[in-house]
C-alpha cells in the first residue's frame, strides 16, 4: 500500500531536526540530532556503530539489547564494558521481565556511561516475551510500569521505553499504554508503528504515532520505515514526532542515520556511497571484525558485506563469491580485486 500524503521539500522554517532535552534526575542529556540509530540485535555492535559515527558524530546510538538476567550471571558485560570506550551518545537498552534485575543491568550501564537506558518493550522474539520481556511487557502493563519506576529510582540518567502499538491490534491501546510509561518517569518513548502479531510487515502505521503523540507530554520518536530522507520528511509531517529511528534502512547502509540527518539541515549532503566506497566500506568492516574477533571475524560480516555489496554493476557475483570465501584472506582477496575494478 503506497501512503498517501507526499508533504512539500523540507520548508526552512519548518525544523525537523531541533534537539530533544531530557531531564534525567540528576543528569540531563540533550539529543543533538533527533535522527537516531536504532539497536539491532547481531548488528548495532561497536564496529557497526564506529561506521555509524564516520557519518553521524553526534547522533544517539544503541547498544545491542542487553539481557538484564544474563548479566546478573555474569555473561554479556561486555556490550556496556565497550562504550566506555567509545565517543558520542550511546544509549543502553536492557530487556527482563524482572525488576531487581533490570534495576542492576542500569546501573551498571550508568556508570559504563551510558547516555542513556531505554528499556525494550518490543522485541517479538517468544522466548522472550513469553516471559514477560520485550514485547510481552506490552501485555503486563502493571509490571512494565514497576519496571520503569524501579529503574528511574535507580539511576540519574534518563530512562526511556522503545515499545509497539500493542500486542495484536484486536487489543491494543498504544496511548494508555504510552501515559502509562509516562506516568511511571519514562522520559521519551519510542514507538514502532506496528504490533507484536505483525513483526516486521506492513507498512508502519504513521498516523497511529501521531495519535499517541497527541496524547504525550515527552517527547516520541516514530519508529518503522524510514528508508531515506523523503520518508523522513512523511514521517515527521504525518506523526509531529520528535525524532525518528532508523532502523532496517541502515543494515549495510551504516550512512544512512547521517545521510538523512544532513539532508534535513540542507547541508553537507552525504551521497549515497558508490560502488567503490561500498567496497572500501566493506573491506574497513571486515579487517576491523577480524581484527577484534580473530577469524570467527568473517562469520559476523558475511551479512554485513551481503547487505553493503548490492545496487551496482557486478555486486550480485561479488556477493556469491564472498559467501563462499573460505578464510578471511581469500575474502580480502576478493574485495580487493573488485576495487581494482570500480
Ligand atoms: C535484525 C534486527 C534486530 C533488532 N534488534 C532490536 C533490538 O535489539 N532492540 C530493539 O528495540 N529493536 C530491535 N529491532 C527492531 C528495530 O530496532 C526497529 O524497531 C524495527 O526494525 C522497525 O524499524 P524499521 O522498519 O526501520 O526497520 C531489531 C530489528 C531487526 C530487523
Amino acid at each position: 500500500m503506497q501512503r498517501q500524503l507526499i508533504p512539500k521539500r523540507l520548508n526552512s522554517d519548518r525544523s525537523y531536526i531541533s534537539p530533544i532535552v531530557l531531564p534525567g534526575r540528576g543528569i540531563s542529556r540533550k539529543i543533538r540530532c533527533p535522527i537516531i540509530q536504532s539497536p539491532l540485535a547481531g548488528v548495532t555492535d561497536q564496529i557497526f556503530r564506529q561506521l555509524v559515527r564516520k557519518w553521524a558524530p553526534e547522533a544517539l546510538l544503541f547498544t545491542e539489547m542487553v539481557n538484564a538476567t544474563s548479566l546478573e550471571l555474569g555473561f554479556g558485560s561486555n556490550k556496556m564494558k565497550e562504550i566506555e570506550e567509545e565517543k558520542g551518545p550511546i544509549g543502553v537498552q536492557i530487556f527482563d521481565h524482572r525488576p531487581d534485575a533490570m534495576i542492576k543491568a542500569a546501573q551498571k550501564a550508568e556508570a559504563s556511561g551510558a547516555f542513556l537506558i531505554d528499556i525494550n518493550m518490543g522485541c517479538p522474539v517468544k522466548k522472550i516475551a513469553k516471559k514477560g520481556g520485550g514485547s510481552g511487557l506490552i501485555r503486563e502493563p502493571k509490571l512494565a510500569e514497576k519496571i520503569v519506576k524501579n529503574v528511574c529510582d535507580a539511576v540519574k540518567i534518563p530512562v526511556t521505553v522503545k515499545t509497539r502499538l500493542g500486542w495484536c491490534e484486536e487489543t491494543a491501546d498504544p496511548i494508555a499504554f504510552a501515559r502509562r510509561m509516562q506516568d511511571a518517569g519514562a522520559q521519551m518513548i519510542t514507538m514502532h508503528g506496528r504490533t507484536r502479531k505483525q513483526g516486521f510487515s506492513g507498512n508502519a502505521n504513521w498516523e497511529a504515532i501521531a495519535q499517541i503523540k497527541s496524547h504525550l507530554d515527552i517527547p516520541i520518536i516514530a519508529n518503522g520505515d524510514i528508508t531515506n530522507v523523503e520518508e523522513a520528511i512523511k514521517c515527521f509531517e504525518i506523526t509531529n514526532a520528535d525524532g525518528l529511528m532508523v532502523g532496517r534502512g541502515s543494515l549495510g547502509s551504516p550512512w544512512l542515520v547521517g545521510q538523512i540527518y544532513s539532508e534535513l539541515r540542507g547541508q553537507n549532503i552525504i551521497k549515497t556511497p558508490t560502488a567503490k566506497m561500498k567496497i572500501k566500506l566493506s573491506l574497513e568492516h571486515l579487517e576491523k571484525l577480524l581484527s577484534k574477533k580473530g577469524d570467527h571475524g568473517l562469520l559476523i560480516a558475511r551479512k554485513h558485506l551481503s547487505w553493503t555489496c548490492k545496487g551496482f554493476a557486478g555486486s550480485a557475483e561479488l556477493r556469491k563469491n564472498l559467501l563462499r570465501a573460505q578464510t578471511p584472506q581469500e575474502a580480502i582477496r576478493i574485495l580487493e580485486k573488485e576495487l581494482i575494478k570500480n
